[in-house]
């Protein structure tokens, strides 16, 4: 079986979480587009009554023509659930996200839910996050300068990478809030915490992908089908 089946699984299992009435945070990806598709199949089964809060353009063209009700985040309210997909899953449910570039607005819909729930192919469950280079959203605006601060402040807090700009078929790849993205090659992550705390210091930083404290679970499959895991 491939990852594909694995997220598909997942994307379906979490399907069956949201319930009649519900505000629900549609995450990006691969993954959760399965989410989004077998959502839509059961809004259209069973006639579910739901508003959708969408953490990407992607996502909202998806969740719009599978027919799902949408509903900005500045009108939605708490949201009930979010479910979305992750890069690396960590002890306690730390997160690495943003591997699509949808972490800011990940980030503001994770934080705005009662429950998020991450969703994964198993092969995503690590012991230590950083083998996914950790992406890092910096403003457009000079956001090679910013770089530079970044390594001397990863540096001087012992943490020894080169933030490297994300390309996208030769172009600068740049994120739905108009920001670019760096990503920390880090390999190893010792402390999340201490990490995401130097790079939230950083004037020209927007946001990071570590997820840190957000999940209250997460869906992985394998070939054993899906398991819960919680923090
Ligand atoms: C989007 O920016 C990401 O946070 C995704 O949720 C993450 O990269 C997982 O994507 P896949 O489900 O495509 O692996």
């Amino acid at each position: 079986m491939s990852p594909d089946h694995y997220k598909r699984a997942v994307g379906e299992a979490a399907a069956l979480l949201v319930q009649d009435g519900m505000t629900v945070g549609l995450g990006t990806g691969s993954t959760a587009a399965f989410l989004v598709e077998a959502l839509g199949a059961r809004v259209r089964a069973e006639g579910l009554k739901l508003r959708c809060v969408p953490t990407s353009v992607a996502t909202d063209v998806q969740a719009r023509a599978c027919g799902l009700p949408i509903v900005d985040l500045n009108e939605a309210g708490e949201i009930d659930l979010t479910i979305d997909g992750a890069d690396e899953i960590g002890p306690g449910l730390a997160l690495i996200k943003g591997g699509g570039g949808a972490l800011l607005r990940e980030k503001l819909v994770w934080e705005a839910s009662r429950r998020c729930v991450a969703i994964a192919d198993a092969g995503k469950v690590v012991e230590t996050l950083g083998r996914f280079a950790l992406p890092v959203e910096v403003v457009a605006f000079g956001h090679v300068s910013t770089a530079r601060r970044m390594g001397h402040a990863l540096a001087a807090a012992g943490v020894s990478v080169e933030p490297r700009l994300r390309m996208r078929d030769g172009a600068t790849f740049i994120t739905n809030g108009g920001d670019v993205i760096y990503d920390l090659a880090c390999e190893t992550i010792a402390d999340p915490h201490a990490l995401a705390g130097v790079l939230k210091t950083l004037t020209g930083v927007v946001e990071h992908g570590l997820f840190l404290g957000l999940a209250d679970e997460a869906l992985v499959g394998d070939e054993g089908g899906v398991r819960t895991l919680k923090p």
